[in-house]
């Protein structure tokens, strides 16, 4: 018997499979935005992070923001989002890192002010999807220049034929993805998921 959360319920249901294994969750996750599927999402993790001291959230621009928002108020937390830039002439009053996105084979800078993140910070760092982990390893970052602690990431989507799950939990965070995709066929429109 195959047991499915709501997330990967709602993927099943309105999630499109494209060629290339990139997953369409446009109409309910990261383009027209479900408000009550991300109050779902905040509260599974608030489960997930519980006795965790959060105190921020952290996220990257764009399709992180939403879900973002809905777990900061779920947190009673402030959220910050890191900003991207083309620039590599970055000032010296925000901590930055490089990413390298391979679904668009670019390289951004992505930075937040010093303002919003430093020492007393302890932050969960929230995004919606998780490829190869180039975002992430970026937000992880930051956080550690400013001299923070990540005290956990939680992903909506995690893609779990690529490598970045492996290498954050290998880093030793507390990875939570709410549905981790092990393999999908854009021919029949399957999707499999990992087991709990
Ligand atoms: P990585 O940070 O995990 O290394 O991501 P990667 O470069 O592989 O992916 C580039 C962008 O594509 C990321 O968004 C990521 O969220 C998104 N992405 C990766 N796989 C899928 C997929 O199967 N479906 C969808 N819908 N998106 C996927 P981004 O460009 O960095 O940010 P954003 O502006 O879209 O938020
Ligand atoms: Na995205
Ligand atoms: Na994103």
């Amino acid at each position: 018997i195959i047991t499915m959360n709501f997330l990967e319920e709602r993927i099943m249901k309105d999630g499109v499979v494209k060629e290339g294994n990139i997953l369409k969750v446009d109409s309910f996750l990261n383009h027209q935005m479900d408000v009550k599927l991300f109050k779902q999402m905040g509260e599974e993790f608030k489960r997930r992070f519980a006795g965790k001291n959060i105190n921020k959230i952290i996220t990257i621009e764009a399709s992180g923001i939403g879900i973002a928002c809905i777990v900061a108020e779920c947190f009673d937390v402030p959220v910050v989002f890191a900003k991207k830039s083309q620039s590599v002439n970055i000032d010296g009053d925000v901590y930055s890192a490089e990413v390298e996105s391979f679904t668009h084979k670019c390289k951004n800078q992505v930075l937040i002010s010093k303002k919003f993140v430093g020492p007393e910070d302890h932050v969960l760092i929230i995004d919606d999807f998780l490829a190869n982990g180039c975002a992430l390893q970026g937000l992880i970052s930051i956080v550690n220049q400013a001299g923070g602690t990540v005290e956990g990431i939680g992903i909506a989507v995690e893609k779990g034929f690529q490598q970045g799950g492996q290498i954050i939990r290998n880093l030793g965070y507390q990875l939570e993805s709410l549905a981790i995709v092990d393999g999908m066929n854009a021919a029949d429109g399957s999707i499999n998921f990992r087991e709990e």
